[in-house]
């Protein structure tokens, strides 16, 4: 083929081509062209139908603001609707960053996620041991807690939030079954193993209850997003006994971390296994969304472009979301890649910087942020 054309020169030209765009052109352009050259993600979120999101912080500082305004049309709480955020007691329940949140993305006209309402594994109830291991019923008293906290923070942003992340990462973290005891790399997940699995179908009906009109999504943390992995057809497995027993879920967020190396499934996988998979959730009558896409840069070192190769990685997963129908959404975990939790994290904080968002420290766009553009309008609406 005369005058081959790597990929990562013809992304550079087209991130360079992007940036030379001024944004007034940009701003005034009616339709993105199928590269996604000149486009904002907000532009290329409305012409393909697909939300775009971030994850927020509680701060919702000055910087985080002009990305989100600029780039994204949807954004999803990064902690401050976690229990152990929310309740530092059992008697208390702080509403004062939820409600500065709630409003902001309002006001933005933001679509927001708001997770999550319980998690076992990371900034449960810090008081919720305790609390069971002096009720006379643990089952009863923790089915009480459960509907209590579901009940009053749905209740309290019915019809204001439009979709809430109910239960996340349920299933074991390797494996197909549930933490059922406590090991070094995560607690037993005490949902589970006080209520059994009727846990999730409790807390999702009475988030319906609370709001007939927010959609309720389980989101889950799979390493290997593909028809045939064990966690991910335990995944499916779950899905379809909720659907059965009429539980009303109406979603399912896959978290996509590439974290793990170039062993995880976001490195070498192809489109056609993600698509595959987010198709077989959607056969259950579930929506799918992309809801905290990283990619950890320092992984690539070895590539001979880390960042086109980042890239690439960015695209096959927005490919893969634009392709099957029952995706709605694509959303990176943070906005600038000083934004990531990955490098306070104590298991990847020793490869910080991570690089892994689409902006980089100054708020530029980077071959990512061109990668998922493209992906994207792959979406023929
Ligand atoms: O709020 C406390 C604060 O009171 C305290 O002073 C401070 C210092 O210790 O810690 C603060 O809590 C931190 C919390 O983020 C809020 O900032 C925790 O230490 C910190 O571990 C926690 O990290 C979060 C992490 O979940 C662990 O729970 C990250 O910001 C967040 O990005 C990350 O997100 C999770 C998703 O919710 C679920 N999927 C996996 C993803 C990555 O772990």
């Amino acid at each position: 083929m005369a005058g081959r054309v790597t990929t990562s020169a013809l992304l550079a030209a087209l991130a360079l081509s992007a940036a030379a765009l001024p944004a007034s052109a940009a701003a005034k352009q009616k339709r993105c062209p199928a590269s996604g050259v000149g486009c904002s993600l907000k532009q290329v979120a409305a012409q393909s139908g697909i939300f775009v999101g971030a994850a927020l912080s509680n701060k919702i500082s000055a910087t985080e603001k002009s990305d989100i305004a600029a780039n994204f049309n949807a954004v999803t709480s990064e902690n401050a609707f976690k229990w152990s955020e929310m309740s530092k007691t059992a008697a208390t329940t702080d509403f004062a960053a939820t409600d500065r949140m709630v409003a902001w993305a309002r006001a933005k006209k933001l679509r927001l996620r708001a997770h999550t309402l319980l998690w076992h594994r990371l900034q449960n109830a810090p008081w919720l041991k305790a609390e069971l291991a002096t009720a006379g019923d643990p089952a009863t008293r923790l089915r009480q807690l459960i509907a209590e906290r579901v009940t009053k923070v749905v209740g309290r942003y019915r019809g204001k939030v439009e979709i809430w992340d109910v239960i996340n990462e349920p299933l074991a973290i390797f494996g197909a079954g549930y933490d059922s005891e406590e090991t070094p790399l995560t607690p037993k997940n005490i949902f589970y193993t006080t209520l059994g699995e009727g846990y999730i179908a409790s807390a999702f009906r009475s988030a319906r209850k609370a709001d007939p009109k927010a959609r309720l999504f389980l989101n889950e943390l799979l390493w290997d997003a593909r028809v045939g992995d064990p966690k991910s057809d335990a995944l499916l497995a779950l899905v379809a006994r909720l659907k059965k027993a009429r539980v009303p879920i109406d979603g399912v967020g896959i978290q996509a971390h590439a974290m793990l190396g170039t062993s995880s499934p976001w490195f070498p996988s192809t489109t056609a296994s993600l698509k595959r998979y987010i198709d077989a959730l959607g056969r259950l009558g579930v929506k799918v969304e992309i809801t905290e896409l990283d990619v950890r840069l320092p992984l690539l070192a070895d590539q001979p472009d880390p960042l086109a190769a980042q890239a690439a990685v960015f695209r096959r997963v927005a490919s893969a979301c634009a392709q099957a129908r029952a995706c709605t959404g694509l959303t990176v975990w943070g906005q600038r890649d000083s934004d990531s939790w990955l490098d306070s994290y104590s298991l990847t904080s020793a490869t910080a910087p991570n690089s892994p968002l689409l902006l980089d420290r100054e708020g530029k766009r980077k071959l990512a942020y061109q990668a998922v553009a493209a992906g994207l309008l792959e979406r023929r609406r």
